[in-house]
């Protein structure tokens, strides 16, 4: 059997370690990405200023690593809307995972001013920085809200609408600075166009949880599931190892893959009430009994109706195979999120 882009890639990072910057490392994904990345036997430096992630994840990914890979993390509690914390931050770096922002559509449209900052000026900041420190690469989460309002399914990179969300043109913003950024410098990054992502260390939490850790909680717990919409809304839901083969993928591409963005996502495409039934099977297999039906309240606000992405550029160009389907993710993240939530 032929190893796999993503197996060849790690093979060779073990075998030549490199030093990693990770934005928002205490969030989920930024956490997910540190522990797999220690566990590669990497260097990494992690900047977060706790906004929305978490010491607990930096914790928890301490209590997965050996004693000698947490060694490798050098955490520095910062903020990247502050210049002179990305130019720490980036010293030394070979590769950059940026994924610092503050998430969200509704968290956008109640407060566009500070999504704005992180997402667009933080942004800004980190690519300024990366570029004067000569990375060898810079990956950034973009997002799958670029698509807007274009009706096309599935979705593929070059046909995007208008943005239907303030979080929607931040993210939309960092790829034309991207453009620009290979255009005026030839400072040459990669965008990651994320499909909602779960898995472990996705926090329940919050007003702007994400729907899947959001429902599970409510079910571990015996609360009610709400469901925006008719329920016939529609993801393309993208399990978080999937993601971090992704970033690995593209933090190690040749240049010719760069300059570019990157549907990341299963190529599927989930109704909301079907991901509720895949919930409630999955919690019955791990002990927990669900027997409420979901409510059903308004559409929300900026939200996009149907969404699933094409991934063939991502296939052909990066090589990227996604080892997890939705069944086969919410089968491995579900022990988790029983454990951590009972
Ligand atoms: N989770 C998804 O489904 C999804 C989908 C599309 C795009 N994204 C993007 O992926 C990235 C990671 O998302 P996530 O789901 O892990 O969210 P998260 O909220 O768990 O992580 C974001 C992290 O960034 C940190 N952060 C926020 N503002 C900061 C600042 N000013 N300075 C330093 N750190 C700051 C937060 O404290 C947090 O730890 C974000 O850019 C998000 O927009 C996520």
């Amino acid at each position: 059997m032929t190893a796999t882009a993503y197996q060849q890639a790690k093979e060779s990072l073990t075998q030549t370690p490199k030093t990693w910057l990770i934005t928002g490392v205490a969030g989920f994904i930024g956490s997910n990405l540190l522990e797999t990345l220690l566990l590669l036997n990497q260097k990494v430096v992690g900047l977060d200023n706790f906004a929305t992630g978490f010491q607990h994840n930096l914790d928890e990914v301490q209590s997965l690593v050996s004693p000698e890979q947490w060694t490798r993390f050098n955490f520095i509690e910062g903020d990247i809307r502050e210049l002179a914390h990305c130019e720490n931050a980036c010293a030394g770096v070979d590769y950059v995972l940026h994924q610092a922002a503050l998430g969200s559509v509704p968290r956008s449209i109640a407060d566009p001013i500070n999504t704005n900052d992180t997402n667009i000026s933080g942004y800004l900041n980190m690519l300024v920085a990366a570029r004067d420190a000569k990375v060898a690469s810079f990956t950034y989460a973009a997002s799958s809200s670029t698509y807007g309002d274009h009706p096309a399914l599935p979705k593929v990179e070059n046909a995007i609408g208008n943005p239907l969300s303030p979080y929607a043109v931040t993210k939309y913003i960092n790829e034309l600075y991207a453009d620009v950024f290979s255009r005026t410098y030839g400072f040459k990054t990669i965008g990651l166009r994320y499909f909602n992502i779960f898995g472990k260390r996705q926090t329940p939490d919050g007003a702007y949880a994400a729907v899947i850790p959001k429902w599970t909680a409510a079910m571990i717990v015996g609360d009610e599931v709400f469901i925006n919409g008719d329920g016939d809304t529609s993801r393309d839901f993208n399990f978080i190892e999937n993601a971090v083969q992704a970033n690995i993928l593209a933090a190690t591409a040749n240049d010719e893959a760069k300059n570019e963005v990157y549907n990341v996502a299963v190529g599927g495409r989930t109704t909301l009430n079907t991901l509720f039934i895949a919930l409630q099977e999955s919690l019955a297999v791990n002990g927990v009994t669900y027997s409420q039906d979901p409510m059903y309240r308004d559409f929300r606000e900026g939200d996009v109706r149907h969404s699933q992405a094409d991934i063939s550029k991502i296939q052909n160009v990066l090589g990227y195979a996604p080892q997890f389907d939705i069944i086969l993710g919410i089968e491995k993240a579900m022990p988790w999120y029983v454990e951590s939530l009972s």
